[in-house]
């Protein structure tokens, strides 16, 4: 495995035949190890898998948890030789963003619901740092979890808007056993707070099984088994149609139901297709 530090030595890798991207923040984990096994079989034999770990100061709003965010240099690294990635990434902020910067990359229609309303800047974050990831890297293909749906979404407007060659390959979230979904923001969370973040994945499979309900009716049902668990606050819990992202006043097809609960001061999101 290569690893390479800077965008000049980025440039100067030989160009492989397909180059798969995994863009991550580190903190590697199950769902990784997913992105970087499809990537492995979307890349083929002549073809390389590349995965970045950038934790990009764009996409964090003031007063959340850039500073705290995991960095396990050593372990991600393990984590990647192990997996079969062949080029690792690992820029500095310094060299990826000068100080007097004055270009974004902003999408203006999917951003301002669900994570866009609670996380102003966040998006315009990270389409700068996905375009400028593609640009370096000269990605063929991206992965990206289905877990950030709104991300996925985002990202894929962006690439046709702007004429980007990148493939975006959506991969379907990842769960423990009991679940939770697999995030870096887990590591986070105390036993008692991990134990309760399940009524996550449970409230979500109560509303599929409703079947098809109302806006008020879903929302009521999701947020009763999310307030089962004490230590869960809700920041949302939104039906909305899942091209779009607006809200819907009833589940039809292509209907997705998103939440985002405080456990403590860990922020969790998660999804569902219903119907
Ligand atoms: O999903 C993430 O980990 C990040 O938002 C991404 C896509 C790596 C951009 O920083």
């Amino acid at each position: 495995m290569r690893i390479i530090t800077t965008i000049e030595e980025a440039r100067a890798q030989p160009q492989a035949k397909c180059r798969v991207l995994v863009p991550t923040m580190g903190a590697l984990h199950e769902a990784h190890g997913q992105m970087v096994h499809v990537a492995r079989k979307h890349a083929g034999d002549d073809g390389e898998v590349a995965l970045s770990i950038f934790v990009n100061p764009l996409q964090f709003e003031p007063g959340s948890d850039y500073e705290r965010y995991p960095r396990l240099e050593k372990m991600d690294e393990e984590f990647c030789r192990k997996a079969g990635v062949d080029l690792l990434f690992r820029p500095s902020v310094a060299d990826m963003y000068a100080d007097d910067r004055s270009v974004f990359v902003e999408e203006s229609f999917l951003s301002n619901t669900l994570e866009g309303e609670s996380r102003p800047g966040h998006f315009r974050g990270v389409c700068t740092v996905v375009a400028k990831l593609f640009n370096i890297l000269s990605a063929d293909a991206a992965l990206f979890g289905e877990k950030d749906f709104q991300q996925l979404m985002i990202v894929r407007r962006m690439v046709r808007d702007l004429n980007f060659k990148t493939t975006i390959i959506a991969v379907p979230t990842v769960r423990e056993e009991d679940g939770l979904a697999f995030s870096s923001r887990n590591q986070y969370l105390n036993n008692e707070e991990r134990n309760q973040a399940t009524v996550l994945h449970k409230a979500l499979l109560a509303a599929a099984d409703a079947g098809n309900k109302s806006e008020i009716e879903i929302v009521q049902i999701v947020r009763r088994v999310i307030n089962e668990a004490p230590l869960a606050r809700i920041d949302y819990v939104e039906l909305v149609d899942a091209e779009t992202l607006k809200p819907i006043e009833r589940v039809r097809p292509n209907s997705l139901l998103a939440v985002a609960v405080f456990f403590g001061k860990t922020r969790l999101i998660d999804n569902f297709r219903l119907a």
